[in-house]
């Protein structure tokens, strides 16, 4: 018997985190966002001022403490006590979160704690990120592999972040999205990539209704 998870990977934009969100809702699962924890490292590792460096960011995370707390509408992401939906969401977070992410040591603490926040659901959640299909749960029941078009994650990331988005502005965030899928994809540790037993799911043209239908579907088969 694998783990009673739907893992739902793939690169930014591709839409994960809002599908995962409405497929934790359709199935009364909680939703587990790991890039969250990403973010709340490296917010805490430029307010603080300490170096991209493993050990010492993961005694940073132990001691402020950086947590996922459970809320009504699922896990939220707090720095000593404070809520940091929004801050880890800015421009300075984003541009250092793909080194931060490269670090082992921040991998294997992101990883235990997301481990034990889905501890508390025997009954299943759903998680998203880069790797929880090939590393957190490789015996998760359900993979869904999430890839859209460049321009289409493009336009969806500025629109989520309520950005401009005439050609300039597209042609940027496309630059920079394949900037950060580019290191996400090649590093060593955890690379981006589909699981071999993943669901490959292009959004493209899909709206999130048809999407999320489609993998509450294939959920409910997989953990019946
Ligand atoms: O999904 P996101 O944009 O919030 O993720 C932020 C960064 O964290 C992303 O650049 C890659 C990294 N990440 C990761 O390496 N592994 C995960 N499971 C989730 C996120």
């Amino acid at each position: 018997m694998g783990s009673r998870v739907v893992a739902i990977d793939g690169p930014a934009g591709s839409g994960k985190s809002t599908t995962a969100a409405a497929v934790a809702r359709a199935l009364g699962m909680p939703h587990v966002e790991s890039g969250t924890l990403y973010r709340a490292v490296t917010l805490a590792a430029l307010d603080a001022a300490v170096p991209v460096e493993g050990p010492r960011l993961v005694a940073l995370a132990h001691a402020l403490p950086i947590r996922l707390d459970l809320t009504a509408s699922g896990f939220r992401p707090e720095i000593a006590g404070t809520d940091v939906s929004e801050a880890i969401r800015t421009e300075r977070v984003t541009a250092h979160v793909s080194a931060v992410s490269a670090i082992g040591e921040v991998r294997r603490w992101v990883n235990e704690e997301v481990r034990r926040a889905v501890a508390r659901y025997p009954a299943g959640a759903v998680l998203d990120g880069r790797d929880i299909g090939t590393v957190v749960f490789p015996d998760a029941l359900l993979k869904i592999y999430l890839t859209a078009a460049p321009e289409e994650r493009a336009r969806r990331r500025l629109r989520q972040e309520g950005r401009p988005s005439d050609p300039d502005d597209l042609g940027r965030e496309v630059a920079e999205l394949a900037r950060r899928d580019g290191a996400d994809s090649s590093r060593a540790l955890a690379p981006l990539m589909p699981a071999p037993d993943a669901v490959l799911l292009d959004t493209s043209g899909m709206t999130l209704e048809a999407q999320v239908a489609h993998i509450v579907a294939l959920a409910r088969k997989a953990f019946s």
